[in-house]
């Protein structure tokens, strides 16, 4: 339909009035079904538009979960992870970054070092030697993997020459370039309370370089409003597996337990005591 011109036709419709009103007309009226008919599809078109306003307001807003909100942003940091070129070494020895797997709303994250060689083929942090302890320890706590979330300092596999085997540790330089993504991501998922694996992880989370584990694990600090506490790394239990290293680890995720206020079990609190 041709769009209104009012300008114009303004001047007209007062001729016509003028007109109609030097014919002795004094009153228009309009037949009672048109004006109806004319109230009904306002009415009709104002219901529509507060329906459609309402429909939107369920798809953009009211259907959307806290979880899935904060899916959606791990998912563009996600992204930028992959896009990284900080580490030019690491860039062209990585096969793909490893950014982190669970459950995003978790109050419980682990953040280990860096990917290593099973990690770095898969995209999925600790899923080799290490990763199936620490998977034993998360079921042994009464949780699983999906339940809690877990990452590490470094998102790219630190490189080691060709033709050589195994994992080295990330430097203090390396981690402090990609601490700012783990920082993103524990802002996101907001843990209340944070794992780190080993002396190098507790390193690269707090800038304190040169720390010696046996003397920092087991005492909450706070990180940023979370309760950050470090324990062995698995790989060094896998090394170290006594007893007494496997108790002084599950003393630390008792504690860990009770700080979420998990039930625990008689079992649970004796495990590795004999
Ligand atoms: N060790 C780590 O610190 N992280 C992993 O993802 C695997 C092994």
């Amino acid at each position: 339909m041709e769009k209104i011109n009012h300008g114009k036709i303004k001047p007209l419709i007062y001729k016509y009035l003028e007109i109609l009103q030097s014919l002795g007309y004094t009153h228009l009226s309009f037949p009672r079904t048109l004006k109806k008919e004319t109230e009904q599809s306002i009415e009709a078109s104002k219901t529509n538009k507060l329906s459609d306003l309402s429909s939107s307001l369920n798809t953009s807003y009211q259907k959307i979960t806290p979880k899935e909100k904060v899916d959606q942003e791990l998912n563009l940091l996600k992204k930028k992870v992959e896009n990284c070129q900080y580490c030019q070494h690491l860039v062209a020895f990585r096969t793909q970054t490893v950014f982190g797997s669970g459950n995003p709303l978790s109050k419980l994250m682990f953040v280990g070092e860096a990917p290593g060689a099973e990690e770095d083929q898969q995209g999925e942090p600790f899923v080799g030697p290490a990763g199936q302890l620490l998977t034993k320890m998360i079921k042994a706590m009464g949780l699983s993997r999906d339940q809690v979330y877990i990452a590490n300092v470094l998102k790219c596999r630190p490189d080691i020459p060709k033709g050589q085997k195994g994992n080295r540790k990330p430097t203090p330089e390396e981690m402090a370039t990609c601490l700012p993504y783990l920082l993103s991501q524990i802002r996101l998922i907001n843990p209340k309370v944070i794992v780190a694996l080993g002396a190098t992880a507790y390193e690269g989370l707090t800038g304190k370089i040169g720390i010696k584990i046996s003397e920092v694990r087991g005492k909450f600090i706070d990180f940023n409003g979370a309760f950050l506490i470090a324990t062995y790394h698995p790989s060094y239990l896998l090394h170290n597996p006594s007893l007494a290293n496997k108790r002084k680890v599950w003393e630390d995720m008792l504690a860990v337990m009770s700080k979420l206020q998990m039930p625990i079990s008689e079992k649970q609190k004796n495990y590795f005591l004999s």
